[in-house]
Parts: C-alpha cells; structure tokens; sequence
C-alpha cells in the first residue's frame, strides 16, 4: 500500500486560501469576476476560495487534458513526468469572457503548459482581466515561462495529493495535500 506523508494540513490550506481569498476581494473591490476552474483538480480549491472572496460572482468550467503521452503512473512516479505531450480542450467555458474580470483557478503549477495553453484560448475571448490563482507552485519544474497571480504554497518537485490532486485519479478527497514518495510502489 502506498504511504502518504502530509505535507500541508487542512488548517494550513485553509488559513492560505482564506488569504487569497481576500487578497482578490481587495484587487477587485467593486466589481464583478468570474472564477474557471480547471478540471478535476481545481474542484476544491476552487470551492473553498469562492467562499472567501466577498465580491459579485460566477463560475465557469474548462477542461484540459495534457496526458497524451503522460507515462504509466507507476512510470510517472519514479521518473516524473513531462506534461509537454498534445494539450486538448475536454470541455469549454460555457460564456463569453469578454470585457470580464476573469480569474482562472488551477490547483498546481508544474511545467506551466496547461495554463501558456489556457490562458491564449481565454485571452482570445478579450477579458478585461486574466489572473492566475493557483493553489501550489513547483517552479524549479518550469518549462515555459508563467507566473500565478494568486499562489497558495511553493512546493518542492515532489508528487502531490489530496485537496482535488489526484495520483491516477485517486486521493482527491483528501482534505490535507500529501507527498506520494517517488520510490513508492
Ligand atoms: P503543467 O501543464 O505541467 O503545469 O501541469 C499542470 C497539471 O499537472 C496540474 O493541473 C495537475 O493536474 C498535474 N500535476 C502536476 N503536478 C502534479 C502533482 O504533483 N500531483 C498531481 N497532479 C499534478
Ligand atoms: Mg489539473
């Protein structure tokens, strides 16, 4: 069985988001926002955040799937992996971003292809804002060049779980964010 070490507790996370949270009611005082999520892993993040920004707002929902060529997890786990395969659209927001404050909420930050991906197709639609809020951020694993605007934790290149994270599509449930060791079987 694998073991998971806790690397950042419920309190922890929550005590972070509810930051973030005001942070962004603080840079938007006065206007309205829309919050995408990307899915899965953003699921709960999201929900958390959206109940600590004290502003006028909406959800929407966007799918990417950057696993073409993403190794067996057991692979994935011991060599890493590289998220630089064929990026596809699985689902695409359900309105217009245009001339809206848009803030796209991801749980992690890796090599940064979902959101270089993301954030052209959203900028397309003409926002008058496009943030970043992403709850982690492992930056020494950075391919392309992008930063979050609102970031939860800077993690160490370690696989993570739990809080909307998944390891095979497993662990998302758990409440607080846990490393799966790389030699892990
Ligand atoms: P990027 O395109 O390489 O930045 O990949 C971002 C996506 O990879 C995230 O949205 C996650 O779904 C996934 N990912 C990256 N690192 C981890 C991790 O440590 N645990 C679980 N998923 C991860
Ligand atoms: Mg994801």
């Amino acid at each position: 069985m694998t073991e998971l070490k806790v690397l950042l507790t419920r309190d922890q996370i929550q005590r972070r988001v509810a930051e973030l949270g005001a942070e962004i009611t603080r840079d938007f005082a006065g206007q309205s926002i829309i919050l995408v999520g990307v899915l899965k892993g953003s699921a709960v993040f999201l929900a958390d955040l959206a109940r600590q920004i004290k502003l006028d707002a909406t959800f929407d929902f966007i799918g990417i799937s950057s696993y073409g060529n993403r190794p067996h997890p057991t692979q994935e786990l011991k060599n890493g992996w590289d998220s630089t395969g064929e990026v596809k659209l699985t689902k695409d927001v359900d309105q217009t971003m245009k001339d809206k404050n848009v803030i796209v909420v991801e749980d992690i930050l890796d090599t940064g292809l979902t959101l270089t991906v993301l954030k052209k197709l959203l900028l397309a639609h003409q926002p008058k804002t496009l943030k970043i809020a992403a709850l982690l951020d492992k930056p020494s694993r950075r391919k392309l060049p992008l930063q979050g605007d609102y970031v939860g934790f800077t993690i160490p290149d370690e696989f993570v779980v739990g809080y909307g994270l998944d390891y095979a599509e497993r662990y998302r449930n758990l409440s607080d964010i846990c490393v799966i060791p790389r030699n892990s079987s």
